[in-house]
């Protein structure tokens, strides 16, 4: 049960060539990442929130809602109450609903005008009969804690299963990625009063598929659609003030677009909390809690490279299942011994992790999945792209690429992983992903990851040596548990063992390696303490309260 999405995912992919082909004609193709997006975005405009009393009749919040149209798909979800997602089939529905809502008086409240989709549901009659309250359905937001999930890894059978059964828990479910697209497109109505031809469209996480349940939403605000609308349609002898006055940079108009968004959600977005503007960053943003949804939030503006690099996980994710399954536990795994925070610093980040994932996923024999100069090699005209001067084409249809014919275990690669990181030559040799390559690092950075679409720029150039030591000491930990231990013995003395001895603090389950553990402690409060540097306090503040 536990790897069966797992299991079905290989069954797809293990499709001759040739029965992949019918299947694509019969509508199994995995859909490109583009046309993942475009499908989203535009379910989640016909999408609205409502906010439901605890006592709740199900059948009659869909009978009054059905008289505006007829609804694809609804669920439930805990969030300071409850609240239902409903998506109608047709836009027009959402129009006649917000037609006969109550707008609470002005007098009392001070309204802005501006219609939204959050909706509460109330009935003037309570229903009296318990008959017809059945306890509604829950869809859980947020996954397990890591020692209820050590619980469950002890009933697996096989490393490998107990990768599946952590993926399975984790990972974003179809629910909260409806939720994740709702939230964008809210902002979006908002951005859209000032911006009418603007989208705001999630990527990072929400989107690559190595999402976990909890993370951030990041968006950016796009306005691409607009342009290559604008420079089509250049044929007659005029030409519009465009949009707003002309700014000596992009920076400045991306600080001056972002500076009124956030005014504007700071001060009438609907359920938009803890505003906080950070323009000089080196990609300015805006950072808000979304709390009908639940959502910490990341707004910033269009910027190509980053969707490009959330468009090639996307596609290593969907490659092999195997893939995920690493990431997941490898990204557990940092965060159990304090190798990332969920603030900025001198640590690694979630997504240089997942790039030296898919680094050592490239450099095995067979390896199980392709470089990006190889993913190049197969775009074909409309896959071509240039952002800034850099080549960022590849392939975009999945099934242009062919299935590995790497059989390896997750248990082989799990620590084969870190035993390869444990004995990688960091002073010497950098991480090229467009080649699946190491190569003499360029600059002397303790990490060096080539980012893959700029060539000259390494994105975990933040990554200080005692970091990148502490890295290399927990997985040479790491590996040594997976070679040594007597998992039998282990199993009967109810231990953890496999990935439960890793997601275990080191030193807990063995008192001779308390010392060790202690000297981490004040390393990780050094760490932080350097943070305070880069970060704001009231980040900082967030860290210590986790
Ligand atoms: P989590 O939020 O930690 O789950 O992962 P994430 O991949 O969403 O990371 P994060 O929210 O920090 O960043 C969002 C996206 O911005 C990433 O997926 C990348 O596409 C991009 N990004 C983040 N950090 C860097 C970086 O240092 N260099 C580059 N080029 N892109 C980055
Ligand atoms: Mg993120």
């Amino acid at each position: 049960e536990a790897n069966q999405r797992g299991a079905k995912f290989l069954c797809i992919i293990k499709l001759p060539v040739a029965s992949r082909k019918v299947n694509t004609e019969v509508n199994t193709r995995k859909k490109t990442f583009t046309e993942v997006q475009t499908e989203r975005l535009e379910q989640a405009e016909r999408t609205v929130l409502i906010k439901c009393p605890s006592r709740l009749n199900e059948k009659k919040l869909l009978q009054y809602l059905s008289s505006h149209g007829k609804i694809n798909s609804h669920f439930f979800f805990e969030n300071r109450g409850i609240h239902a997602l409903v998506e109608f089939s047709e836009k027009s529905s959402v129009a006649s609903l917000q037609d006969v809502v109550g707008i609470p008086k002005a007098a009392e409240h001070h309204v802005v005008p501006f219609k939204s989709r959050l909706f509460t549901f109330t009935l003037k009659n309570p229903v009296t009969k318990a008959a017809q309250e059945t306890p509604v359905h829950l869809s859980p937001q947020s996954h397990i804690p890591v020692n209820e999930l050590i619980q469950k890894l002890y009933r697996a059978d096989s490393i490998s299963s107990q990768m599946y059964i952590l993926l399975n828990e984790y990972q974003l479910t179809e629910e909260n990625t409806k939720l994740r697209f709702l939230a964008c497109s809210l902002v979006q109505d908002f951005a859209r009063a000032y911006f009418p031809d603007s989208t705001v469209k999630p990527f990072g996480s929400s989107v690559n598929t190595f999402g976990k349940l909890g993370c951030d939403v990041d968006m950016f605000l796009d306005f691409h659609d607009t342009q290559e609308h604008a420079t089509q349609m250049k044929k007659g002898p005029f030409e519009m003030e465009y949009q707003m006055k002309r700014l000596p940079s992009e920076r400045l108009a991306t600080q001056k677009i972002l500076s009124v968004i956030g005014d504007c959600l700071d001060n009438f977005g609907p359920g938009c909390m803890s505003i906080q503007k950070i323009l000089n960053a080196r990609c300015p943003l805006v950072k808000f809690a979304h709390q009908p949804t639940g959502f910490q939030c990341d707004l910033s503006v269009s910027n190509s490279i980053a969707i490009k690099s959330s468009e090639l996980l996307y596609i290593y994710g969907n490659l092999d299942s195997r893939v995920r399954a690493l990431v997941f536990s490898l990204r557990c795994w940092a965060r159990v011994h304090g190798l990332t925070n969920s603030v900025p610093g001198t640590w690694i980040t979630n997504f240089s992790l997942t790039m030296m994932v898919m680094f050592f996923l490239q450099k095995r024999s067979p390896p199980i999945i392709p470089t990006l100069d190889q993913l190049k090699e197969l775009a074909d005209e409309k896959d071509k792209h240039i952002i800034g001067g850099n080549d960022c084409s590849f392939v975009s249809d999945l099934s242009k690429i062919n299935p590995t014919k790497n059989t390896e275990t997750l248990d082989e690669l799990l620590c084969d992983f870190f035993e390869y990181f444990g004995n990688f030559d960091f002073r010497k040799n950098s991480l090229n992903l467009r080649r699946g390559k190491e190569v003499n690092k360029p600059e002397s950075s303790p990490l060096y990851i080539w980012n893959p679409f700029e060539q000259d720029l390494n994105i975990s150039k933040n990554v200080n040596q005692p970091q990148l030591e502490k890295f290399v000491a927990m997985a040479r930990e790491s590996a040594w548990i997976l070679q040594k231990e007597d998992r039998t013995q282990r199993m009967i003395n109810k231990e953890p063992w496999g990935l439960a001895a890793l997601l275990t603090p080191f030193g807990k389950s063995n008192p001779n390696k308390m010392r060790r553990t202690k000297g981490l402690g004040s390393e990780t409060i050094r760490s932080l303490l350097d943070s305070l540097k880069l970060s704001n306090a009231s980040n900082l503040q967030k860290a210590v309260g986790k």
